[in-house]
């Protein structure tokens, strides 16, 4: 039976280059997912898009002095470059600034504010009076309140991942000035979080197979007690509030709005498929599942509030799973092209085949832990894991077979050192598939690989090579079987490296199509044309 499987993936926000972590963290992570997926036969839809609002990009828009929709077009189009190189397969990638969207959003905020979800409150903000501009989110840094972090800014706490409101904040600091922040009254719209915890809290009691630092972190976060949060902000660069109760230079806060994209966006897709309703088979489908795949600083967002708005709107479905990623290190510092922390991502897909790339990521995809990735340890698994095992092993059964044998047209009967080999791979598609569906990826990838390995110590064992001229038939035998098991290392490294992946199993001619399970190999045709599948770095 199909399933309809929503693969949610973190909106980056369209102010600055991407670089390793990011890519690590979660859009590799739900391209593998979703071509998994695809891959067994469910019905994948896969949306993101570029985040286009919100301090973030108004800050680099000052820095830069340029307008806020300069920066998001420069970075959105960046983006697209990566996707395109990396091969992330998304069905949709959009941005927040569609018609769609704003409409979505409108329909989420009016509904809410219907139901008493959302109420108008008066607070204190930060206030530069230098400038005289309030001062949301970013515009202000701190002590958090939390942990003590010394560098909190006025949205959150990079340390402890808790969101903030910037008047949390111990010796708030104004951005534009550097003056100490003030505070003024000034009256927003509010999320009722207070009204949807009870709601929230049970949802999350009933979550199972989530990664312990996501469930346990939202869950202490709600037993803290929850408190309603503003929703709209004193800023120009943003969404309209659909009511115009609070007066001009006013807009509706960038993550109520942002996390709203996965819905509109799929709306989006389902027009542009031309059957406007079919978003329905995931967003209201009791069957269907949604996975979030996000950065551990998104958890508050994808855990707790957007939750909560769906608890409070009603009707479509809420997270299966959000398998948040912690942090990609590098020589122990967060990854982060803008500090100077790793090459860009640009120099790393100039140098690299995607694949490889992948492949160095996804091995150390920091899923329970922060993980530390070196480019030392990346080109020794290119060269050792990609080249030396899996490269080799292809090349070498390829050239066995187009030197010395008429098309494998005459093969011994099967043995039992190679029913035990094609037994293992049907073991081992049940067993990788089931570490994907639980987005255990990195140990899925040590899987595939262990295939590989199992397939040249067959080799070392069986050496057809020797056997060739006494026993024709045996060694035919033997390279039948191994090309049936490369072709199924082709099928379980595939949702990891797609390109190279497709292009040996396209080369293997085959009397039977499962992309996910052994095959029967068609004899006396010819092999495919292969070329080398990966090169080595000095
Ligand atoms: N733009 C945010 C970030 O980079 C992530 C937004 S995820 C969304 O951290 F769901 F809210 F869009
Ligand atoms: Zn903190």
């Amino acid at each position: 039976m199909s399933k309809n499987i929503l693969v949610s993936v973190a909106w980056p926000y369209a102010s600055g280059s991407r670089h390793l972590g990011h890519i690590g963290g979660a859009y590799l992570p739900a391209d593998i997912f979703a071509r998994y997926h695809r891959t067994i036969g469910n019905k994948v839809l896969m949306v993101s898009g570029s985040d286009v609002h919100g301090t973030p990009i108004t800050v680099r828009a000052d820095a830069e002095g340029v307008q806020p929709i300069d920066i998001v077009n420069k970075y959105h189009t960046e983006f697209l470059g990566y996707w395109e190189k990396i091969g992330i397969s998304w069905d949709n990638y959009t941005t927040t600034m569609t018609d769609t969207h704003i409409e979505v959003v409108h329909d989420i905020f009016n509904n809410l504010l219907n139901k008493g979800l959302i109420d108008k409150q008066k607070s204190l903000q930060a206030y530069d009076a230098s400038e005289d501009r309030f001062l949301p989110d970013r515009y202000v840094e701190g002590v958090c309140p939390h942990c003590e972090y010394k560098e909190a800014r006025g949205d959150q706490c990079d340390n402890c991942s808790k969101t903030l409101d910037p008047e949390e904040l111990i010796n708030p600091i104004s951005k534009l000035s550097g003056n100490k922040a003030e505070f003024k009254e000034t009256e927003h719209f509010f999320l009722k979080l207070t009204a949807l915890e009870n709601e929230l809290g049970k949802w999350l009691e009933q979550q199972e197979g989530w990664r312990p630092h996501v469930i346990n972190w939202a869950k202490s976060f709600v037993k803290d007690g929850l408190q309603d949060r503003a929703i709209t902000r004193d800023l120009d660069w943003g969404i309209k509030i659909p009511v115009d109760d609070l007066g001009p230079g006013k807009k509706i806060y960038v993550w109520f709005e942002a996390v709203i994209g996965y819905l509109s966006a799929s709306k989006e897709w389902a027009s542009l498929q031309g059957d406007s309703d079919s978003w329905k088979e995931w967003w209201e489908n009791p069957e269907a599942e949604s996975y979030y795949f996000i950065g551990k600083d998104n958890v508050p967002f994808h855990a707790v509030i957007w939750p909560s708005i769906l608890l409070g709107y009603k009707g479509l479905n809420l997270p299966t799973n959000v398998p948040a990623n912690q942090y990609i290190l590098i020589k122990g510092e967060k990854a982060s092209a803008s500090r100077g922390v790793g090459k860009s991502l640009d120099d790393y897909l100039d140098e690299w085949n995607p694949d490889a790339l992948r492949y160095a990521l996804a091995s150390v995809l920091p899923e329970q832990a922060d993980s530390e990735i070196s480019e030392q340890e990346m080109i020794r698994r290119n060269n050792e894991e990609l080249v030396a095992a899996w490269g080799n092993l292809v090349q070498r059964v390829f050239a066995q077979i187009n030197n010395n044998f008429d098309k494998l047209g005459e093969i011994s009967d099967i043995e039992e050192i190679d029913s035990k080999l094609i037994f293992g791979f049907e073991e081992a598609y049940k067993k990788i598939g089931n570490l994907i569906e639980k987005v255990e990826l990195k140990s899925a990838l040590q899987e595939s690989m262990r295939c590989v390995s199992q397939v040249n110590a067959y080799l070392n064992e069986t050496e057809p090579w020797k056997i060739i001229k006494d026993d024709t038939k045996r060694a035919g035998r033997v390279l039948y079987t191994s090309l049936q098991a490369i072709d199924s290392c082709a099928n379980l490294l595939y949702p990891f490296m797609p390109t190279t992946s497709e292009n040996v199993r396209n080369a293997i001619p085959k009397t039977t199509e499962c992309k996910w399970g052994v095959n029967e190999i068609k004899r006396g045709v010819e092999l495919g044309q292969l070329e080398l599948l990966f090169k080595k770095f000095d």
